[in-house]
């Protein structure tokens, strides 16, 4: 399911942030444990929550994302010689699922390549990771913003998103992103969106229902999705532009 290769991890900081408040909590409470063992208790129930929130991220960022995918892709179709496109295709996940998923495609992937947001992310190592999975001749990174595509109109019979438009700042440029991914669908192609953060992910079902997509969703992914839990879930969007 998962394709061979590196792809780091999404947003690193946050389950290190994590990892070190349940380490510095577990030394408190180790700490305390001999000067007044009762207050040790909540410092160890903060390491359990810290250090599990960080595994289940960890599991929904290496593992968990593929299978979600494995999923989404079964609503997609693509013939020989049509086009797909992953925005902030990171160090090329998806992209090379979409290209393994359908033999005949062409793929893209497009991404600022920002290490905050995912670790070790560049077009080279993107580019090493689909020559391991032998789609090297099909898929191809381009560098830059989803905000300003530099694709032609209606170009795609398939856009993808995974777990990147929320890491675009503010409300109205994540819509932006959104409408430019309706601009370069082919007519009758899908969008397929999995991120996560709720309101986020229903404000594009609406700006992709305003451009006139059928969606469906947002649905929540269960909990291969959990980024630490059921607070941070992933939720997708499949949508069909029009004819
Ligand atoms: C959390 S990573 C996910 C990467 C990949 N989609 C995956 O699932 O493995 C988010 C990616 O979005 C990219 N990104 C963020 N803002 C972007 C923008 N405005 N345009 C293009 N890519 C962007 C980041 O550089 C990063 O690689």
């Amino acid at each position: 399911m998962r394709p061979a290769g590196d792809f780091g991890l999404d947003s690193p900081a946050a389950p290190a942030t994590w990892m070190l408040s349940g380490a510095a909590a577990l030394v408190g409470g180790v700490v305390l444990w001999f000067v007044a063992p009762l207050w040790s208790i909540p410092l160890f129930a903060w390491t359990a929550l810290m250090f599990a929130g960080a595994a289940v991220y960890v599991h929904a960022s290496l593992r968990g994302k593929y299978a979600i995918w494995a999923d989404l892709l079964d609503k997609a179709s693509l013939a020989d010689g049509e086009r797909a496109l992953d925005l902030g295709c990171g160090r090329g996940a998806v992209a090379i699922c979409v290209a393994r998923r359908f033999p005949g495609a062409d793929v893209t992937g497009i991404d600022l390549w920002r290490s905050v947001d995912q670790s070790g992310n560049s077009p080279d190592t993107a580019r090493r990771n689909a020559e391991l999975n032998g789609v090297g001749d099909r898929v191809h990174f381009d560098t830059g913003d989803m905000l300003e595509l530099p694709y032609p109109d209606q170009t795609f019979a398939l856009v993808t998103a995974s777990v990147a438009i929320h890491n675009i700042s503010t409300d109205e440029a994540r819509r932006r992103a959104i409408r430019q991914a309706v601009r370069v669908t082919a007519p009758g192609g899908k969008i397929i969106i999995a991120d996560i953060y709720r309101r986020r992910v229903e404000a594009y079902a609406e700006e992709l229902r305003q451009a006139g997509c059928a969606v469906d969703g947002p649905t929540p992914a269960g909990w291969n999705g959990w980024f630490t839990g059921p607070w941070l879930a992933t939720r997708t969007i499949v949508a069909a532009k029009p004819r």
